[in-house]
């Protein structure tokens, strides 16, 4: 393949990051903009990222035949990294738009999950399906990702709660992640602990999970990480940091989901085990938050699910105050937020979360990309890394944020292969 050569970007949004850890505090500020931009790729990586007029010179020097390159026009075009979503349930089978419309009805999330629906009705569906139906539904959705901009996926296991199951769902993950259409990176979490199975006592569960599960799916390699649910009626403090010092025991690195309903201890497990990030904080409160000060513990926030089931918004601003280094996720789930849409995710982090257009895109390109510790491969555009990026129809990066509703990406580049959102469908 013959080396690419994005020529004329008016706005090139590097997000570049030199540093070992993630984006905090007034470096949230710095998208790294080039005006009059260049990027060269070659082999699905990226040659050169910079000033369109210091190009000649690196041509030169690296003796690369302009007369090999192909173009790609990028004058009153922005490009920025692709999206990384690192927080999704994008394995299931099913729907549960029924209790969509129970929500709308005014039943809670609590409430149906309560008489038997909620996660459980997605076990009961995903126990049900094969592994080549689970793979081809999960391949499909892959098309919505990348057609709004996202080129690396996390995944999470729990909606099989027990060993075959768990395993059949990493399995699609770690298979499509071989090889999937588009070659999106797609990167596998064991959340056994995302529910109590109805067949078993929560007791009995969590020594299943700690004896069973882990060790199996440490030995078959199937996860790099390892999440719990840790709220009222799910998983407490102490249960969460049980399971995860085991899970790090087995080489996975943990992560968690705490405070979305409720307060009960997670922020504390979290830094008792060093997790990697903690996710969701829609009511975390300011004792926590200032924990949190300083521990490149990334604060993962979903605005989609606040908006979807209608609750509170993460804090964002006091999280930023507080150095805490934050990401955005669109956490695309069938129960609390059925969106694989990055941008819309934006937007909300916009107008809900008071956050600003540069904070935003840092939110979804490197600091969820440390949050997945794939910050040495994508989530900016620097010399070296995989060239994963996306190229939209304007020529300043506000357009962004401010247009919603319309998808405005032109086109999508993972590791170097192009792919148009017109032929996306
Ligand atoms: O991140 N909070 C727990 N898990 C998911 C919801 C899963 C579901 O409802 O199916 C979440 O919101
Ligand atoms: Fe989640």
């Amino acid at each position: 393949m013959n080396p690419i050569l994005l020529k004329d970007i008016s706005n090139l949004v590097t997000c570049c990051h030199f540093d070992t850890s993630p984006k905090k505090g007034k470096s949230l500020n710095d998208i790294g903009l080039v005006n009059n931009g260049a990027v060269l790729i070659n082999n699905s990586r990226i040659l050169y990222s910079g000033k369109m007029d210091k190009l000649g010179y690196f041509l030169k020097k690296y003796k690369i035949p302009a007369s090999e390159i192909s173009e790609i026009d990028c004058s009153k075009k922005t490009v920025l990294p692709g999206f990384v979503d690192c927080h999704t349930h994008f394995v299931f089978s099913g729907s549960r738009a029924n209790e969509y419309e129970m929500r709308i009805s005014g039943k809670t999330y609590e409430q149906i999950a309560k008489s038997g629906g909620g996660i459980s009705a997605t076990v009961n569906s995903v126990r049900k399906t094969a592994l080549k139906k689970l793979k081809e539904i999960t391949e499909r959705r892959l098309t919505n990702f990348l057609k709004y901009g996202t080129t690396t996926i996390e995944g999470k296991s729990g909606y099989g709660l027990d060993l075959s199951n768990e395993i059949k769902m990493l399995k699609v993950i770690n298979d499509l992640n071989k090889n999937n259409i588009y070659g999106l990176d797609l990167i596998p979490t064991f959340l056994g602990a995302h529910s109590i199975p109805a067949e078993r006592t929560k007791k009995d569960y969590i020594e299943y999970i700690i004896r069973e599960m882990i060790p199996a799916v440490s030995k078959k390699q199937l996860a790099v990480f390892i999440d719990v649910f840790c709220e009222r009626n799910y998983f407490s403090a102490e249960e969460t940091e049980k399971i995860l010092f085991e899970g790090k025991n087995f080489g996975l690195l943990p992560k968690l989901h705490t405070d979305q309903f409720y307060s009960t201890g997670g922020i504390e497990a979290a830094i008792n085990t060093a997790c990697v990030s903690v996710d969701h904080l829609e009511v975390i409160n300011d004792k926590d938050i200032n924990k949190l000060r300083d521990k490149n513990i990334v604060a993962v926030m979903l605005p989609g699910v606040s908006y979807f089931l209608d609750i509170k918004y993460a804090p964002a601003r006091k999280l930023i105050e507080k150095n805490v280094p934050v990401a955005l996720a669109t956490d695309f789930n069938p129960g609390s937020c059925m969106t694989e849409n990055m941008q819309i995710i934006m937007s909300l982090a916009s107008l809900k979360l008071k956050m600003t257009a540069e904070e935003i895109i840092n939110s979804v390109t490197i600091n969820p990309a440390f949050a997945l510790q794939m910050q040495n491969k994508t989530g900016s555009i620097q010399q070296g890394k995989q060239a994963d990026l996306i190229i939209f129809d304007f020529d300043s990066y506000k357009e962004l944020i401010y247009h919603f509703g319309v998808n405005q990406l032109l086109t999508v580049m993972k590791k170097g292969k192009v792919y148009k959102t017109s032929d996306l469908g």
